[in-house]
């Protein structure tokens, strides 16, 4: 969380800060700020204040700061509430410096050092501050490797110091930086797709590595001081973005991306009638000497792992466990070196997953990441990668991740059916066919938008919503209630149907919406005497239920919204862009910001 970005360039910077930050923004925006070397007068000037980047904007446009040298920073709030003194950059004698992560031990380094006279803020990163002026001696590098022998917990931490005007320093434990050449300078930042097409190669600092950000050079020393060559990457993937384009909000037009993506995802990984995972570079001996799968992951990454396994049991049957990231290491999990991992990871930077992928590899275990950011922390750690190449996902509720993603998997677990004897050549087509006509499930929904919209005009009121289905329905819906949860902040849950009556039917009275899904055609007369259940204590009900599947009491339902008839196993697919609509339109209906939830952020870099 938080985005930070520096800029050393022969221009005056403040707009460019402002408008990195604000492509950074989805990673926090609590608090916004920067601080700039004004040459003129020879100090920095700091200007932050508590909102979103454009209150920045504003309070910039009232006194500019000129200036080719900068810093920025927007945040999400872990020490310290929000306000205008916790904002970063943080200043404490000669030193200015931005931070994203936590030290966990600040209050130790705060009384051990003598600190909290000099504190103005409530915040881990003043401390920080204040320890590396306290140890300033002219040389900046030195100085930092002192302080940073001091801290505990993870930072990406971008310094600059009164006496070194135009040059800025960075140095990072986990927290990633980026760093790159631009037309007339160099920049960092938190990510690339904060470079928004100023540079078409970038580093990824070396953790513990100290990077100089000079206007003309990028140098790099190691932890001995040794200056180490940069090793460049390409950035292939468009951050140039142009915008939300015609749509008011990223996640609508993120949703609409959904039957390209999807195809872009799964045309890589066929070839020649054949699923091929030969560019993605996975051997296939991974694929046959493991005996068990364990996937592990957060929030809706991890709803990919739980419809990975109801499909990974059904076709492979083998043993698999999905686990949350966050709880991994803490639950003893058995593995062992024929245990494959498989992390899955939007950003390539959620700690929890990666502190999960390095506890399961330090037990042996051969580990696939699949992952959308390239050449993220997950990507880098991870023995394999699969790249969704979904591209920039810019809203912070995930959709074309979730389901290119999925698509990823569904390429893999049929890669594996085939090795492993699963799948015989028939049955490869056939899987083939219907993966290849996913796009047009999704796009099928998509076109009937206005219909969903209509449906979600019955839950602006809503305090509660529940949504139920059996099987594979049960895992998308479990997404479908994060989504509604996240950006309407309807306290919506997700119930395996056959479990209501065990306790939760309690809470079903007279118009409680209820959304139901049924597209699995073994458990559809099951699934629909438990809805028949619920009628019967009055819910308000929704139902989202294949073409193909008759129903005899259609006008019990408030609505009846028709998903494509699909192979049972595939249409997982249109029912999460109907559901994506249908937090979408809620959340936009009810006046909210979409695109940045209350209390979120879209990259969860602390534990
Ligand atoms: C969902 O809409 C959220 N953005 C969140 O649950 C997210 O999926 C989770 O934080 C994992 O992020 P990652 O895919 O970047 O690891």
């Amino acid at each position: 969380m938080c985005g930070i970005v520096g800029y050393t360039a022969r221009k005056d910077v403040e707009n460019r800060i402002l408008n990195t930050l604000e492509l950074l923004e989805y990673r926090g925006y609590d608090s916004a700020g920067l601080a700039i070397y004004n040459e003129k007068f020879q100090q920095v000037v700091v200007r932050k204040c508590a909102g979103r980047v454009s209150d920045l904007r504003e309070k910039c446009q009232e006194v500019p700061v000129a200036g080719t040298c900068g810093i920025g920073h927007t945040r999400w709030a872990t020490h310290g509430g929000v306000c205008d003194e916790n904002a970063h950059p943080h200043r404490c004698g000669r030193v200015t410096l931005v931070h994203n992560g936590i030290i966990e031990n600040y209050e130790e380094i705060r009384d051990h050092f003598g600190l909290g006279g000099e504190l103005i803020s409530e915040t881990d990163t003043e401390v920080i501050a204040a320890l590396i002026d306290k140890f300033y001696d002219g040389r900046p590098r030195a100085t930092i490797s002192r302080a940073i022998k001091y801290i505990k917990g993870t930072f990406a931490l971008v310094i600059m110091f009164d006496d070194k005007p135009g040059v800025i320093y960075a140095v990072r434990n986990v927290s990633p930086i980026v760093a790159a050449y631009t037309g007339d300078g160099t920049m960092l930042a938190s990510d690339v797709a904060a470079l928004g097409g100023q540079a078409d190669k970038y580093m990824v600092v070396p953790e513990y590595h100290i990077v100089e950000l000079h206007q003309n050079a990028i140098l790099v020393y190691d932890e001995k001081d040794q200056k180490v060559k940069p090793e460049f990457l390409e950035i292939d993937w468009d951050t140039t973005r142009d915008g939300k384009g015609r749509y008011p909000f990223y996640m609508e037009k993120e949703i609409m991306e959904q039957p390209e993506v999807i195809k872009n995802a799964l045309c890589s990984r066929i070839v020649d009638g054949h699923i091929s995972l030969e560019t993605d570079g996975i051997p296939d001996p991974l694929l046959t000497d493991c005996s068990r799968i364990v996937i592990t992951a957060c929030g809706t990454a991890r709803h990919v792992g739980l419809a990975s396994k109801a499909l990974m049991q059904n076709i492979l049957r083998m043993h698999v466990d999905v686990e949350y990231a966050s709880e991994f290491m803490y639950s003893n999990p058995v593995i062992d070196e024929k245990t494959l991992v498989i992390v899955i990871s939007q950003s390539g930077e959620t700690i929890d997953t990666l502190e999960a992928l390095k506890y399961a590899r330090r037990q042996g275990a051969r580990s696939i990441g699949v992952i959308n950011v390239k050449g993220s922390s997950i990507a880098r750690e991870s023995d394999y990668v699969m790249y969704t190449a979904a591209g920039p996902e810019i809203a912070v509720a995930s959709t074309k991740a979730y389901t290119t993603q999925l698509a990823v998997m569904y390429a893999l677990i049929g890669r594996m059916a085939v090795l492993r004897g699963n799948f015989d050549e028939s049955q490869e087509k056939s899987f083939i066919e219907g993966l290849l006509g996913i796009s047009a499930g999704v796009q099928n929904v998509l076109d009937r938008r206005t219909d969903i919209h209509r449906i979600a005009r019955d839950l602006l009121e809503a305090k509660d919503a529940f949504m139920i289905g059996r099987g594979l329905d049960y895992t998308i819906l479990l997404e479908g209630a994060l989504k509604l949860k996240e950006i309407s902040y309807i306290h919506t849950e997700a119930y395996a149907s056959g479990e209501l009556k065990h306790g939760t039917i309690a809470l079903i009275t007279e118009n409680t919406p209820v959304i139901a899904v049924v597209t699995q055609h073994d458990i559809k007369e099951k699934e629909l005497s438990n809805i028949r259940e619920v009628q019967s204590r009055g819910a308000q009900l929704t139902l989202f239920v294949s073409e193909d599947m008759e129903l005899s009491d259609q006008e019990k339902y408030s609505h009846v919204f028709r998903l494509p008839a699909m192979d049972d196993r595939l249409s997982i697919f249109p029912v999460s862009a109907a559901l994506q609509l249908l937090a979408y339109y809620v959340s936009m209906d009810r006046g909210l910001d979409v695109d940045k939830p209350r209390n979120l952020a879209k990259v969860v870099t602390v534990e």
